[in-house]
């Protein structure tokens, strides 16, 4: 493969990084993400595994260098790891850095031996709170002694597991210096996200929203932060907590705006490339896909696509702001 090979957007940004939602739907409901009542899409409308493990192999020999699959829930796809095993090939080629997932962790004690086995050095797992009633709450269908053992089964297995929590105000606002704490005695890095305003939910965004910046003040008080260059090629900014030696990342789409180094784009499991998290505008490649068995139409269509990547998202939350700043959900590309 041809090392050079890179794809540019129109603000000289390097697009290396694919995020595949493998399903939109999920065997939880969090109250953030999702209404309780939701509709998912019809099986027919989704690419089979072979058509998605195409299109990234597509994106690979276009520069994506770091592939992570999301969802909904990436591992309730039927046979998602016939896909892992695919793709994991290009890691073997040294044409792709790393493949990765991010999960809810309900079915990693499953899953945990055999991503490793393809690979996979590196999982996100999404965790809001270590209290078994409120995790009930906040996932309204979850069993937190099942993501407790996929996170065991995953450590077990030799990946490195990283938390994510997104701060929710007067949820897990007061409990989120033990779940760092927790996180790094067991040698996890953990990692707080800003809520961000996508898809109708039946809360009210406003009172969930924490922001980061107040968190980082809260911290302060009872630990030492120094911010640290590290990075994982997402969005976190990390620091590294002297009283426990691990380290902590945050992702601010509010307080502090990370869209001048994107470097991603979105894939749905209908074939729709999005091109930023935080904006509507999206571009068809199953029709192309399917158009054609050679790959130049889905290429250039890709390009097409990047070539009008916007700046940035427009999140804000506030009273005024009743609408969401997209309609669609989260769980429709996996954030
Ligand atoms: P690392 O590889 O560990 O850096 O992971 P990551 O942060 O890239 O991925 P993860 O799936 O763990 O995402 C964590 C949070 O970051 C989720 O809430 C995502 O929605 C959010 N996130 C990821 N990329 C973007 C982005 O481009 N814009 C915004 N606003 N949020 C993003
Ligand atoms: N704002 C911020 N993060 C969200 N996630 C889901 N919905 C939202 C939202 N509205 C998080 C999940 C998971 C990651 C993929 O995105 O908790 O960690
Ligand atoms: Fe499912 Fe993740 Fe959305 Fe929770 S945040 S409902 S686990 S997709």
């Amino acid at each position: 493969m041809d090392p050079v090979t890179t794809m540019i957007d129109p603000f000289g940004r390097s697009i290396s990084y694919l995020r595949v939602s493998v399903t939109d739907r999920c065997d939880f409901r969090c109250t953030y993400c999702m209404a309780e009542d939701m509709t998912f899409l019809p099986k027919k409308d989704l690419l089979s595994l072979e058509e998605l493990d195409r299109l990234c192999a597509v994106f690979i020999e276009k520069g994506v260098r770091k592939l992570r699959l999301t969802g909904g829930e990436p591992l309730v796809r039927k046979n998602i790891m016939h896909l892992v095993r695919q793709v994991s090939r290009h890691l073997a080629t040294g044409a792709l850095d790393e493949l990765t997932l991010t999960t809810n962790g309900s079915q990693l004690s499953r899953y945990a031996a055999e991503l490793a086995d393809c690979g996979v050095e590196r999982i996100n797992v999404s965790l809001d709170t270590l209290d078994k009633d409120k995790f009930r709450h906040v996932t309204r269908w979850g069993d937190l002694s099942k993501v407790m053992a996929g996170i065991d089964a995953g450590q077990a297995a030799g990946l490195k597991v990283k938390l994510n929590a997104v701060a929710l105000k007067g949820f897990n606002e007061a409990e989120l210096p033990e779940m760092l704490v927790w996180a790094h005695g067991r040698g996890m890095d953990f990692t707080v996200i800003e809520t961000m305003p996508m898809g109708e939910i039946d809360a009210d965004r406003t009172d969930q929203y924490l922001p980061l910046s107040l968190l980082r003040a809260q911290l302060e008080r009872q630990f030492t932060l120094t911010d640290i260059p590290y990075r994982t090629g997402g969005p976190a900014r990390y620091v590294e907590v002297k009283e426990t030696g691990g380290r902590l990342g945050f992702i601010t789409p509010l307080t502090h705006n990370f869209c001048e180094s994107c470097n991603r784009v979105r894939l749905t499991c209908t074939g729709t490339l999005y091109m930023c998290l935080g904006q509507d505008d999206a571009a068809d490649l199953r029709t192309p896909l399917r158009a054609s068995e050679g790959n130049e139409l889905v290429s250039s269509a890709i390009d097409e696509a990047i070539g009008r990547k916007p700046k940035g998202h427009d999140f804000v939350i506030d009273r005024r702001t009743k609408r969401p700043a997209v309609g669609r959900h989260m769980s429709v590309t996996g954030g």
